[in-house]
């Protein structure tokens, strides 16, 4: 078997983003200021509420996320206008807080705000920049759950990096679409954008009737009324913001089972001759999946496959992975891998990202080698040696220390994160090693994990010393020695 969908692959991993989320220092000041003011002494009451921090300083995207709460569920309600390419909409933000709070903070890039709640009782807004910083009415305390309703319209922004790379909120031409990753999600509704934040969703689309609305999720209703068209999404299971997707435009639709899991696929007429196989390609490789990484994590699987020639990525939007056009096969396992690693077991922060496309890039050379192809030995060495065509650049950096932001969908993410998966595998054995996987998946299922915790799983589960190995092929500079293991 050759590997022509390697090639395929350019456009994504040369990705490079240049953007960092940007925080005024004004709201670093005031809100460290707000920290600062906990009560200390007899005098001041033992709950005193203050800010919830402005970011979660995430080493790559400081600006993003907000402290002070934790949400657990997103309602968001969209009406989109293709024409005018315009969006009204609300967000119902269900969120415990985890210190008294007397304001907190919302990630949102543009659009106009226009009532806000919070237990149903009108909020003071502010916007600096990319926070809207809400003001209840009454402070929250610490540990209640609340509700924050938040009402928004227009324009929706496109968001580029230096690369000429672009997400957010998208047009088609036929519609539109939202991607996420890594800041997208803030140019379409607010909330708390950071991966350590993951919250499940239910979000619901009205379009003019002749066009469809495709989310992440189970599609539980579709009603029409006067000329629009309203489609509501369900996603019971926590999903990281940057996975989240709306599309919007004309589809096919096909709607099959694999294993008893549902499987939606909704294809751009324009790509349906060269999409034709992707019902059943999900099938097989969510089917594959589960038989490699264990249960599949959510309630159904699928695609989109639609037609926008300006995007040079995919992207594992949740249970649908999003398609520019007809993806090659290897893209498509990528982008169901990333159900399990990425999407269930979502990094805790945005240094991590090897855990994501590592992951996804060896789970590419394992079904290359079961389905006959080259080994992923050959893969191995193909990378090492620099013949492979993906291999360019993966030497740059360490993949579990990316330098900056701009970097964190370069090469050594993706490629040597694959690499150092491999000489684990050599070093621990076939058997630990798929368990080890396994294992990953099911231990974090849904949750947050981060780098320490997978080398500790590898050398509980081989009972061996890997620190040298880790060292070597995620944290040091340059090109490892290649011993034997
Ligand atoms: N995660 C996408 C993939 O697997 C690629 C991608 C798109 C990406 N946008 C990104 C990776 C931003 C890191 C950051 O194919
Ligand atoms: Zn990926």
């Amino acid at each position: 078997m050759t590997t022509p969908h390697l090639l395929q692959q350019g456009g994504r991993v040369s990705r490079a983003l240049r953007r960092v989320a940007l925080p005024t220092a004004a709201v670093l000041l005031t809100c460290s200021a707000c920290t600062n003011s906990t009560p200390s002494g007899n005098s001041a009451p033992p709950a005193a509420a203050s800010s919830g921090a402005a970011s979660l300083r995430d080493p790559l995207f400081p600006g993003l996320g907000n402290g002070g709460y934790d949400v657990s569920h997103y309602v968001l309600t969209l009406a989109y206008q293709p024409e005018a390419n315009t969006l009204k909409a609300t967000a119902v933000i269900t969120a415990r807080a985890t210190q008294a709070l007397s304001s907190f903070n919302l990630d949102l890039h543009g659009l106009s705000v226009r009532n806000t709640t919070v237990n149903e009782r009108v909020a003071r807004t502010e916007r600096r920049g990319d926070e809207l910083v809400v003001t209840p009415s009454a402070p929250v305390g610490r540990g209640q759950e609340f509700t924050t309703a938040v009402s928004y319209d227009g324009l929706p922004a496109t968001i580029e990096g230096e690369d000429g790379s672009i997400e957010g909120w998208m047009e088609t031409d036929d519609g539109a679409v939202g991607l996420g990753e890594p800041t997208g999600s803030t140019a379409w509704f607010p909330g708390n954008h950071h991966p350590s934040d993951k919250a499940s969703y239910d979000i619901t689309i009205t379009v003019p009737a002749e066009l469809k609305a495709i989310s992440n999720g189970t599609l539980k209703r579709r009603t029409e009324e006067g000329g629009l068209a309203t489609y509501a999404w369900k996603n019971p299971e926590p999903m990281p913001s940057y996975a989240a997707t709306v599309a919007v435009g004309v589809f096919d639709i096909s709607e099959t089972t694999t294993g008893g899991l549902p499987v939606y696929v909704a294809t751009d007429p324009d790509e349906a001759d060269k999409a034709q196989d992707m019902p059943s390609l999900i099938g097989e490789m969510t089917a594959w999946s589960v038989s490699r990484f264990g249960p599949y994590p959510f309630a159904s699987t699928g695609a989109i496959v639609d037609h926008f020639p300006e995007l040079d990525y995919a992207l594992e939007t949740q249970t649908k992975p999003y398609f520019q056009k007809a993806p090659g096969d290897g893209l498509v396992l990528h982008e169901i891998a990333h159900q399990w690693f990425g999407n269930s077991v979502t990094p805790r922060s945005w240094k991590d990202m090897w855990l994501n496309e590592g992951f996804a890039t060896y789970a590419e050379w394992l079904w290359e080698e079961e389905q006959g192809g080259e080994s992923a030995r050959e893969t191995f060495d193909a990378f090492y040696s620099g013949t492979h065509p993906e291999s360019k650049g993966i030497w740059d950096f360490p993949p579990a220390d990316p330098p900056d932001a701009g970097h964190v969908s370069d090469p050594p993410v993706y490629g040597r994160g694959a690499l150092a998966l491999h000489k684990v595998r050599e070093a621990v054995g076939d058997n630990t090693f798929f368990s080890i996987l396994k294992t990953w998946a099911e231990r974090h299922r849904h949750k947050n994990a981060d780098t320490s915790q997978f080398i500790k799983l590898c050398e509980e589960m081989s009972a061996k010393d890997l620190r040298g190995l880790f060292d070597a092929w995620l944290f040091g500079e340059g090109k490892p020695p290649n011993a034997p293991a």
